[in-house]
């Protein structure tokens, strides 16, 4: 889809020439700056109680007397927040997308200096992006049946000359953040036969045409030279090989300290030997969302050419019983030199992190943020609205919620007190790979934490806002939106 921003002449929003009009009306009365024709139409529905101004209600009338857009489509826009014209803008073309609308133009209407003092700006640009290629994606890889592709084919944001070029901007860096949300939506939503730990290094060795990405790809050879004992107690049970991909962004000063982002990969997990039950296991197919949005995000800082360095590492192999697969008990060692007895094999993301954590050490990076499916614990304590962030480092955890608040990809921090360090005291080991039911979350995250109390870092648990279960079920390509937004700050 192509996004453009649309300076509307004297003659007004009546007198575009679209497909549809799209008029988000923000606030709870007829604004008076909305011209006549479009005023007065949207107060005789009012007066038919046809529309109350509730969020994303919308209201669709064809060939409108007085305006030049085959369709005039209003919708509420709430308090005129970006979150609130997000919500709108998909109530729109989810409306809009199955019909014969290709061009669309988009208006935001209300009173200035409202409650709320909204006004559009390049959040509301992004968010426009962010929301319609999030609504017209259609998963077919595997699927040939699916419904065709909308016809949607360009959207145009109608502004002032004065805000155009900074809401034209806005819009690219939203068309990337989008295409690199999509990539990690995709790659997730892929069965787990098609998605295997070599297919995401494939993926990523696709990324690396792109210059200025370079792109290396560690097998179990390598990964035991390097005596990664953990990651390879996680693989050994699967006869699909592992892969560990390794991506670099040298966007910065070749002296700057990297952004290193670390993915759990697990293309599938069975549980292990710690076999899941069957109910919602098609599910762990989503295991390598973390994986996903670093390859996306990858995507996005190389499409933006991002002024720093940044490297993506992903550990990839899958969870599987088997006469090989790693026992409740065994013992291993972990690349740092700590063991760690495996008191639960399906507590195996952890597993293949700490190995990778201290990969990352190589990089001397900057700051070093993990990203993982990690807990069934953090989807309780959190739902499917906020992934989990815990970090060692205040000034890192406020960056990255402020991120993720401003891309409509919420985090919630949570605690790392010592006091659940305990939790992990194994007799025949340095530590148990398990802490026990209650704070799951946190006690996985306080493993992580062994392997990095030397580096400034920040854990994502997205377990719960990977992907959707049910009727909806689909990988959410989150947290693309908060990693790059993150990454964008950074480079200033
Ligand atoms: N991939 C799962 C976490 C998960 C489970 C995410 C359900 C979303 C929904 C992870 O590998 C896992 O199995 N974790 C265990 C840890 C436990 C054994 C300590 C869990 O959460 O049950
Ligand atoms: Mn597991
Ligand atoms: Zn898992």
């Amino acid at each position: 889809m192509d996004f453009k921003t649309l300076v509307v002449g004297t003659a007004g929003l009546s007198a575009v020439a679209a497909d549809a009009l799209v008029v988000v009306v923000v606030g709870q009365q007829v604004p008076g700056t909305l011209e006549a024709p479009l005023a007065d139409l949207l107060g005789a529905a009012i007066k038919r109680a046809d529309f109350a101004f509730k969020p994303q209600q919308t209201l669709l009338l064809h060939d409108a007397v007085g305006v030049k857009a085959a369709r005039l489509l209003f919708v509420a826009g709430g308090d005129g927040s970006a979150k609130s014209w997000r919500k709108a803008v998909t109530a729109a073309v989810a409306s809009l997308k199955s019909g014969g609308t290709q061009r669309m133009v988009l208006a935001w209407v209300g009173e200035t200096g409202d409650q709320s003092g909204a006004s559009l700006g390049p959040a509301h640009a992004q968010a426009l992006v962010m929301a319609a290629e999030e609504a017209v994606y259609v998963y077919r890889a595997t699927k040939p049946s699916a419904p065709a592709a909308p016809a949607l084919k360009t959207l145009l944001l109608a502004c002032t000359q004065a805000q155009s070029t900074s809401l034209g901007a806005a819009l690219l860096q939203g068309k990337a953040i989008a295409a690199g949300t999509a990539l990690a939506r995709e790659c997730a939503n892929l069965p787990a036969n098609v998605c295997t730990p070599t297919y995401l290094a494939d993926e990523a060795r696709k990324l690396g045409k792109q210059p200025g990405l370079k792109v290396e790809v560690l097998e179990r050879k390598d990964c035991e030279k390097l005596g990664m004992g953990s990651f390879l107690a996680v693989a050994q049970g699967s006869d699909e090989p592992l892969k560990f991909i390794v991506m670099k962004w040298l966007g910065g000063n070749k002296a700057d300290a990297p952004v290193v982002l670390v993915g759990k990969g697990i293309t599938f997990d069975t549980g292990g030997i710690s076999l899941k039950s069957a109910p919602e296991m098609d599910e762990m197919k989503f295991d390598m969302g973390g994986a996903a949005s670093v390859l996306g995000t990858m995507a996005t800082v190389s499409q933006l050419k991002l002024k720093l360095n940044v490297v993506g590492i992903v550990a990839a192999c899958e969870n599987m019983p088997s006469g090989r697969a790693v026992k409740p008990g065994d013992v291993v060692t972990s690349m740092s030199g700590q063991t760690i007895e495996i008191l639960n094999t399906d507590a195996e993301g952890r597993l293949i992190l700490c190995d990778a954590l201290t990969y990352a050490e190589r990089f001397k990076p900057a700051v070093v943020v993990d990203i993982a499916t990690l807990t069934g614990a953090c989807v309780v304590a959190l739902g499917h609205h906020r992934s989990g962030l815990f970090s060692n480092d205040d000034a890192l955890a406020a960056a990255l919620l402020a991120a993720g608040e401003a891309t409509a990809d919420p985090a919630w921090r949570m605690p790392l007190d010592e006091e659940y360090d305990e939790a992990l005291k194994s007799n025949f080991a340095d530590m148990g790979n398990v802490g026990g039911r209650a704070g799951g979350a946190i006690t996985a995250a306080k493993f992580l934490h062994r392997f990095t109390a030397r580096q400034q870092w920040a854990h994502l648990d997205i377990a719960g806002t990977g992907w959707k279960s049910g009727l909806a079920k689909g990988s959410t390509g989150r947290p693309v939106p908060l990693l790059t937004r993150f990454l964008i700050d950074r480079a200033g």
